[in-house]
């Protein structure tokens, strides 16, 4: 079973080529979340991995949200895997992310990062469509190489340094305490096509005659609205309006 989150696209692909591989049934936290099922049987045999985003080099809210409820059981001594897409650096995800599953009974075996596409979009120009191939293909690789080490549940080849730790520790708290819409609107290139309603994971979009609205203060900062709206029409701030959009080109609205 492979629980996954993703904003953009990354995580949500890389978890679904890992699924087909090991033939594992692929389950979205967020959609899960709002189902309010954090409630699992895992067959013996049956292995459990996370597949989820990098933010602030620590997991996204609704990731340790859903791990801190999650309940496992059916299999006394699962194999675990934490996988985490990044720009460049996880930090110290990986010890944020065993603390919380320890706390659940399960005790990750393995972590790896995957180096993809950059979608911060809130914080600096996304990368042109030469760069995101030959990332892309860099990160098609390395999702071929886990693959092959969770068939033989194959150790971590990420283990975070004191100073990456020390990193998640000062910047982490910040995205927790940040994540504000108060930014976020729609510009008039809006064509009313409810996509951003939809996909917000955190419901933090409500359409409102034909235009979107922020009706909660804060949000998971998954950039999916701004990165997915086919218009363009979605900003956060001044900044973002000449900066280039990013989806992962599996997905298709
Ligand atoms: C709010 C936010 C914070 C991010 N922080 C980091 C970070 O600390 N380190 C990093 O390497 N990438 C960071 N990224 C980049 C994403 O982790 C990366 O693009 C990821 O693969 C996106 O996955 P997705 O397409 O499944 O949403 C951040 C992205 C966002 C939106
Ligand atoms: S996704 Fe974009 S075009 Fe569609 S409703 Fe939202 S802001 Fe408007
Ligand atoms: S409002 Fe946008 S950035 Fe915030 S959680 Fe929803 S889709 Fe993600």
């Amino acid at each position: 079973m492979i629980f996954y989150f993703s904003g953009t696209g990354n995580s949500r692909y890389t978890a679904e080529k890992i699924g087909g591989a090991i033939n594992e049934k692929v389950i979205d936290m967020a959609r899960s979340r709002i189902d309010e099922q954090f409630t699992f049987e895992v067959k013996d045999q049956e292995k459990i991995g996370f597949v989820f985003p990098v933010y602030y080099y620590g997991p996204p809210t609704i990731v340790e949200e859903f791990m801190s409820k999650l309940k496992i059981y059916g299999n006394e001594h699962p194999y675990v895997y934490v996988i985490m897409t990044c720009g460049s650096n996880s930090g110290g995800a990986d010890k944020y992310a065993d603390k919380i599953l320890l706390d659940q009974g399960l005790e990750t075996e393995a972590f790896f990062t995957i180096p993809m596409v950059d979608n911060f979009i809130m914080g600096y120009d996304l990368s042109d469509e030469e760069d995101r191939k030959s990332i892309n293909k860099r990160a098609e690789e390395r999702i071929d190489k886990i693959i092959k080490s969770i068939i033989v549940r194959g150790a971590s080849d990420r283990k975070s340094s004191h100073f990456d730790q020390l990193l998640t520790g000062t910047v982490y708290p910040i995205y927790l305490r940040g994540r504000k819409t108060k930014k976020f609107f729609a510009d008039d290139r809006c064509i009313s096509c409810n996509l951003c309603e939809e996909i917000c994971p955190a419901q933090a979009i409500k359409m409102v005659d034909g235009r979107p609205v922020w009706v909660l203060d804060q949000c998971v900062h998954c950039v999916a609205c701004i990165n997915r709206c086919p218009a363009e029409s979605i900003q956060y701030g001044d900044a973002t309006k000449k900066r280039r959009r990013y989806v992962h080109p599996s997905i298709v609205e």
